[in-house]
């Protein structure tokens, strides 16, 4: 009866904590405030907008990911890039948005865009919601559902 107790309260405990925002600017590696809380969210606050998925390479063997955009070209280079770690005692819905540049305007002509993701499950994607490559600036989400911990670091090409 107590163990059955406990188990609830945990389950309950883990559904409240469930949906996990983190956020982040590009630009020095400063965080700035989160936006959308999915990409549900997102689509209802900005109804018409058009969202393009990134190629996604799964390996099943140790949950890693990773999502791209576009290819590199001659000349091009890292031009903005973070990497963060966090984990969670419960399992999670977690989104996180990156913005290049963080202060709107234009950065570098992007080419290429790279996010290696590792994360307790398999279940995620990443969309691009604003701008993109052959363009001077980009807004991706990117979403991790049902994991303990959720490690990224995402590299920005482009041509300055
Ligand atoms: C997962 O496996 C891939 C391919 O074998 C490898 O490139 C990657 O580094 C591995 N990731 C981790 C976190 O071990
Ligand atoms: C978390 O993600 C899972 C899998 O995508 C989904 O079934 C569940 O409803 C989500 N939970 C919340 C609170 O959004």
């Amino acid at each position: 009866m107590k163990l059955l107790l406990a188990v609830s309260l945990f389950i309950s405990i883990g559904t409240l904590c469930s949906a996990y925002i983190i956020s982040n600017s590009l630009v020095n590696g400063n965080e700035i405030q989160t936006i959308y809380s999915s990409i549900n969210d997102f689509e209802e606050k900005n109804p018409g907008v058009k969202i393009i998925p990134m190629d996604t390479y799964s390996n099943h063997f140790n949950l890693s990911r990773s999502y791209s955009l576009g290819s590199r070209q001659t000349g091009d280079a890292v031009v903005a890039n973070i990497n963060k770690n966090n984990k969670w005692p419960v399992v999670q819905n977690v989104t996180t948005t990156l913005t290049y540049p963080s202060s709107g305007g234009n950065g570098a002509f992007l080419t290429y865009v790279l996010i290696n993701c590792e994360q307790s499950s398999n279940i995620g994607q990443a969309y691009v919601t604003y701008g993109g490559v052959h363009q001077h600036f980009i807004q991706i989400i990117v979403e991790a559902h049902v994991t303990s911990f959720f490690n990224y670091a995402a590299f920005f090409y482009g041509i300055k």
